[in-house]
């Protein structure tokens, strides 16, 4: 089929993508004039594992890019929305952006067209999107506007794209819904067709729904530490019922990206504006930012006062796979290190040439044990496996004083107190079982 994607970042550029490798002739749309020369040329401008090579594969054969999207719309048969929707100064959906592609969109369609709209949006949207499609489009011009709203997770978009646990499409017209569906025929997912309000729904309830997880298991691990027990076991022994489940469910330094924060604040907000208020999701944000304050308290803690000492810091990305910084547990904590007198060294495998814009003050390093180097105790940050694999007799020997800090809970604490390191996790840091 012919497609165009607007929108060019991680959710529009894997989508376009994934959908050229599968066979369709895609155009990638964007507004940001340097993202697509950059892309045009080959570069990607994002982190995201296996795309570079998609592109590559893909571009000047099934995969093209422009800035003119009336030009992209003309020439396709379906088209997605996949722009951004930041969170607005009351958490609601910033939906400015969905909107003006909507405009532009409808003024250049001709015959008929499919509108699909993968950014995450309020309920309702499908709607408004065509409102706005009549309100622009030439007469003669006819459309469908279909919700297929986007799970795909940074860090593994490319293998989440080609194996979705599901695709959800929601369409007034069961005719554009099945042929939506066709798209993604090669990657043989299941697909559910609903009504656009419950498709837009399911996208914000199961984002807010993993995110109550992470802060359910956070609240847990905070009585585990009072307790003394250890909440990677007590997640292990849950994780055995299939009703929990085991995935998506770590305790540590709470939810951060694009996603998670703001559709739980855009949720809470339709609840707010519909008259049906949510008392979970609140608490739910509550318990992710005082994670991260509990974080620097253990520091504050285990090291003494901070003024005058050198911090090593492994991670910097909200989570590892990705050089995404957006509400990154290291743009709270960092700061909050900074302002309490600590030198901060920080390692990223990716990240660091984003960080480097927004975090300032920070010394950034070369490799993890470089960062290590001379420090009064070493934090992890990201759970990257690189950190997991590393020479704890080496970083031992390049820390000025032993003592490990693991937001992530990447280590066994039993290992690093047999290389004599001082070592405190999130809801653990109880004696060894042996
Ligand atoms: N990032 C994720 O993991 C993820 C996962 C699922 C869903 N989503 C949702 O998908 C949407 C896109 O997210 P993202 O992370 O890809 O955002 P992003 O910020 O990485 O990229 C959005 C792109 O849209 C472009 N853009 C904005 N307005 C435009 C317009 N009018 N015309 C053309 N291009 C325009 C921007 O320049 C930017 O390049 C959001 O609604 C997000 O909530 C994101």
């Amino acid at each position: 089929m012919k497609l165009s994607v607007i929108g060019t970042g991680y959710v529009g550029l894997v989508t376009g993508s994934c959908f050229a490798d599968l066979g369709h002739q895609v155009t990638c749309v964007d507004v940001d004039k340097a993202k697509v020369a950059s892309l045009k040329r080959g570069k990607v401008p994002i982190y995201e594992p296996g795309l570079e090579e998609i592109v590559r594969r893909n571009r000047g054969r099934r995969l093209f890019f422009t800035t003119d999207t009336a030009a992209a719309v003309r020439e396709s048969e379906v088209v997605f929305i996949a722009v951004s929707t930041p969170p607005g100064a009351s958490g609601e959906a910033d939906i400015r952006n969905v909107i003006q592609a909507a405009k532009v969109i409808g003024a250049a369609i001709r015959g008929y067209k499919i509108i699909v709209n993968k950014s995450t949006v309020p309920i309702g949207m499908t709607h408004v999107v065509g409102d706005i499609l009549r309100s622009t489009a030439p007469p003669d011009a006819t459309f469908d506007v279909v919700s297929n709203p986007e799970f795909l997770r940074e860090g593994s978009a490319v293998q989440d794209l080609f194996k979705p646990d599901r695709v959800v499409i929601g369409a007034e017209n069961r005719d554009a819904a099945l042929r939506v569906a066709a798209i993604y025929k090669p990657v043989n997912a299941p697909v559910l067709i609903t009504d656009p309000e419950s498709a837009e729904m399911v996208k914000y309830a199961s984002n807010a729904f993993l995110a109550a997880k992470i802060s359910y298991i956070n609240e847990i691990s905070n009585l585990c530490e009072k307790v003394g027990a250890d909440v990677v076991q007590v997640v292990k022994g849950m994780g055995m019922d299939p009703r929990i489940g085991g995935q998506f469910f770590n305790a540590g330094l709470g939810v951060g990206g694009s996603c998670f924060p703001k559709d739980v604040m855009a949720l809470n907000h339709l609840g707010k504006r519909y008259g049906a208020p949510f008392k979970i999701l609140p608490g739910v944000m509550e318990v992710n930012h005082g994670q991260r304050l509990a974080f620097v308290r253990k520091v504050k803690d285990l090291a003494g006062p901070l003024k005058g000492k050198t911090l090593a810091v492994w991670g910097l990305a909200f989570k590892p796979n990705t050089d995404d910084m957006r509400e990154a547990p290291s743009l709270e904590i960092l700061p909050a290190l900074r302002k309490a007198g600590a030198k901060l060294r920080a390692y990223d495998p990716v990240a660091m040439p984003v960080a480097r814009k927004i975090l300032k003050g920070v010394t950034y390093c070369a490799t993890a044990l470089e960062a290590a180097r001379g420090a009064d105790a070493l934090l992890i940050l990201t759970e990257w496996n690189e950190f997991k694999e590393t020479d704890l007799e080496r970083l031992k020997a390049a820390l000025k004083r032993p003592l490990v800090v693991d937001g992530r809970n990447l280590y066994e604490p039993a290992a690093l107190a047999a290389h004599g390191f001082t070592y405190a996790g999130m809801g653990r840091g109880v004696r060894p079982i042996g």
